[in-house]
């Protein structure tokens, strides 16, 4: 298993794991290919938003690849605290393609993407998720979460927020 940068060698697997998603909300968002005339389009609008134009912060994504070249998970890793991203995104965002749940591959991704943090001079790392979501909670303690104070959004969602401490 390794993880890789989204590029044009990706773009079938990619629409095979959106496919395999379905209509509910993409996460993490910069893997939403919705919006984008070609995959070509959609790369380019990630590399802007990678870069940190626009609203967002700088930020990297990759996939987790089996050796059959199989997309088993995405995550998305914001190199900044926005007030927002304090309080409800964290540092990072991932999912599991929904066939490959429960085969511990959310805590690969997240020990991956710390390891990601660390190049990054990333000490202290935020992971957050809503509270209901046993398996995500489950993810971060594996990689050694300490729990901080939860926040509630404007929807009422509870949000629980974990620092990896990753020196
Ligand atoms: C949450 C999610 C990332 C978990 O992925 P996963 O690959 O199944 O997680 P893992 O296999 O690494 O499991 C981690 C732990 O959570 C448990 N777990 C996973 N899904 C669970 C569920 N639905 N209910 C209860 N426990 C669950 C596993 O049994 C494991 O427990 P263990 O460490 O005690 O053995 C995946 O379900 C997903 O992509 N969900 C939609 C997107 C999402 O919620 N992303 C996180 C945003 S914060």
């Amino acid at each position: 298993m390794r993880l890789v940068r989204p590029s044009l060698e990706w773009k079938e697997e990619h629409k095979q794991y959106v496919e395999e998603w379905g209509p509910s909300r993409m996460i993490p968002s910069s893997f939403n290919l919705t919006g984008h005339a070609t995959y070509e389009e959609y790369l380019q609008a990630l590399h802007d938003r990678e870069s940190g134009q626009g609203k967002w912060v700088p930020s990297s994504n990759y996939f987790l690849v089996n050796a059959g070249g199989r997309i088993l998970a995405m995550v998305d890793i914001r190199h900044e605290l926005t007030e927002h991203l304090l309080h409800v995104g964290g540092h990072i965002g991932y999912s599991v393609r929904p066939s490959e749940r429960r085969k511990g591959y959310a805590t690969r991704i997240l020990a991956e993407a710390l390891e990601k943090c660390k190049k990054l001079h990333i000490p202290r790392v935020l992971v957050t998720c809503d509270d209901g979501n046993v398996g995500s909670a489950k993810t971060i303690l594996n990689n050694d979460g300490i729990e901080d104070e939860s926040y509630t959004d404007i929807d009422g969602t509870v949000i629980r927020r974990f620092w990896i401490v990753n020196e």
